[in-house]
């Protein structure tokens, strides 16, 4: 209900105040972390083991749920907890067939600024294009993770340094964007002559929330962090409007957030965007234009492909490959000859 709206303007009561959206999900107050977990990006962490990349992110007005969604608290963990456990049970139970290496880099975006969370120091670090034009943070700490403890553990600790303040709308405000990059490498137990190794890539992202000065009477660095949040939070929805209305140039560059976006908003990723609105009538306006980005955003398309590199094998690696085959024919022959009840001599 639109808490402006005047019932007694006759020229205005007639008008139409309804709008629908169609959204892969919706979900009431009541639906609990897993509920939310299993499904928007539960499916992703068979797609990220296969070489897929993927994205989820967490939009919406401040104070309305997305820190308690993407990381939670103690007791009911978030997305970015539950992904992660499903992910090291996935390549536990392939462990027989498939070699992983699993990496892990966290950031924040604050005032413009992309900050390692993970480093021996909070640096400010640069961002660059690579070879294909995908953005790549240099200096970012990348860290081998074993199990999804180690990477609980490592959160935490990120997240203690992560930028968050009290305003007057929420009492753990986030300051800052802040993304969570988990790399899967996979390849086959099995030798072959060529070794293919799959990337798979999976983001998830805790954004900053959208804000009214008004509301939130920020002064001072709040009111500058406000400033900033609203800037990067603008620039992505304009490149949400461009790629939606079909528009050729996305000016993906207004900001270090939609640079850090761009494969997932119109290039090769699975994306999950969940918007986050709040009942209440003091938030009308946030929560129409959340809604409305979401339904923008549910009509963007990406282009997915499994990210495969074949690797050439040295020469001692095809010796043993050999080796293991010349076996296995000796093996086969065996359980062949007793079978047939006749035995084979073969020279190899
Ligand atoms: N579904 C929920 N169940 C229980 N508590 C919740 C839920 N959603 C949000 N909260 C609580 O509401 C408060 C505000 O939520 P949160 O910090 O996640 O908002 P936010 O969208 O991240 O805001 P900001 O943009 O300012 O960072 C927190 O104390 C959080 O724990
Ligand atoms: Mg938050």
């Amino acid at each position: 209900m639109d808490p402006n709206r005047d019932s007694d303007d006759i020229l205005r009561a007639k008008r139409s105040h309804d709008h629908s959206y169609m959204f892969d999900v919706a979900f009431s107050q009541r639906a609990t972390q897993r509920d939310v977990y299993q499904r928007t990006s539960q499916g992703l962490v068979s797609k990220v083991i296969r070489g897929y990349n993927a994205t989820v992110f967490a939009y919406g007005p401040t104070g309305a749920g997305k820190t308690y969604t993407m990381l939670g608290k103690t007791g009911e963990p978030g997305i970015m907890a539950l992904t992660l456990s499903d992910l090291f049970a996935k390549m536990e139970q392939n462990q027989a067939t498939s070699r992983y290496r699993v990496t892990m880099a966290y950031l924040e975006i604050y005032n413009e600024m992309v900050r390692n969370l993970l480093g021996p120091s909070v640096g400010i670090l640069d961002l660059r294009e690579d070879a294909h034009g995908a953005t790549v943070v240099s200096g970012l700490t990348e860290v081998e993770v074993h199990d999804s403890d180690e990477v609980m553990d490592l959160l935490t600790r990120g997240n203690l340094r992560r930028t968050c303040e009290p305003t007057a709308v929420n009492k753990t405000s986030s300051r800052s964007h802040a993304v969570l990059k988990v790399t899967v490498e996979q390849q086959s137990r099995v030798l072959n002559m060529c070794q293919k190794i799959r990337t798979g890539v999976l983001f998830m992202i805790d954004l900053a929330g959208s804000e009214r000065a008004a509301n939130t009477r920020n002064r001072g660095l709040r009111m500058k962090e406000g400033a900033h949040i609203n800037r990067s939070l603008l620039a992505l929805a304009n490149c949400i409007n461009t790629l939606s209305s079909g528009g050729q140039y996305v000016n993906y560059r207004d900001s270090k957030l939609t640079r850090l976006l761009k494969d997932a908003l119109s290039g090769n990723s699975f994306t999950v965007m969940i918007a986050h609105i709040s009942p209440a009538s003091s938030c009308y306006e946030e929560s129409k234009n959340t809604l409305k980005y979401a339904d923008r955003v549910k009509h963007l398309k990406t282009k997915v492909s499994s990210n495969v590199v074949e690797v050439d094998q040295h020469v001692s690696e095809y010796q043993a490959c050999m080796e293991s085959m010349r076996t296995r024919i000796l093996e086969l022959e065996g359980h062949a000859g007793v079978a047939g009840g006749r035995g084979r001599q073969s020279v190899y």
